[in-house]
């Protein structure tokens, strides 16, 4: 498991993880128009639903099976977006993210991804991470890239959202030092 106190740093924010002191910050992320529309999921009705959020991913952690971290600035003044690591299989983990509207496009998530997957190949023994998103959403598809995500395969049926299917795409970043 790795320790609660764990911290990643980017140049200009910190990754820690995430509590339930930040639940009232992703619920306020969740209500801005658009800011789903890309998940699975709507926005939910109430913070008790995050509260169920919170607890799984509590879970994750301490099973060594997910780490989700709240990104802030480095002074830990400013919460600014949420990232998170899945694991899938032996030596796979798949990526997640979303950024507080209020902090798009200043290029916090693309630091904020470049800095994890380094700490997943260092400190997770991961050899490939791989994200999906909804194939319309450029500004993750262009997150990934930047940090040197490779398109893998398109996939039509990706997810289900108010009865309709949503294609994806995936895309995978290997780990620069592993020889698989
Ligand atoms: C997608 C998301 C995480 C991007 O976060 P961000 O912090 O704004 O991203 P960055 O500032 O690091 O941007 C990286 C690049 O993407 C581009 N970009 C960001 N948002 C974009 C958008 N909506 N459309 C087109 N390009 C976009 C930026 O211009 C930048 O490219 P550039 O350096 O060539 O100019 C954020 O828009 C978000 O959380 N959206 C809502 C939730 C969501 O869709 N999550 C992902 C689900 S898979």
């Amino acid at each position: 498991m790795l320790p609660s106190a764990t911290v990643i740093e980017t140049p200009r924010c910190r990754l820690r993880r995430i509590t339930e002191a930040d639940i009232p910050f992703a619920f306020s992320s969740t209500h801005h128009p658009g800011f789903c529309d890309g998940m699975p999921w709507d926005a939910p009705e109430t913070e008790d639903v995050l509260r169920a959020v919170q607890a799984k991913n509590q879970a994750e952690w301490e099973a060594g099976t997910g780490c989700a971290f709240t990104i802030e600035t480095r002074d830990g003044s400013i919460r600014l977006g949420r990232i998170s690591l899945r694991w899938v299989e032996a030596g796979t983990w798949n990526l997640g993210f979303w950024m507080h509207p209020d902090h798009q496009r200043h290029g916090y998530m693309t630091e904020a991804v470049i800095a994890l997957t380094r700490f997943a190949f260092d400190r997770l023994g991961a050899t490939r991470i791989r994200a999906l998103h909804a194939d319309w959403n450029l500004g993750s598809r262009r997150v990934l890239e930047k940090a040197g995500f490779q398109f893998i395969e398109h996939i039509p049926q990706g997810f289900q959202k108010h009865g309709r299917w949503i294609s994806e795409d995936l895309l995978v970043l290997l780990n620069p030092n592993s020889k698989i």
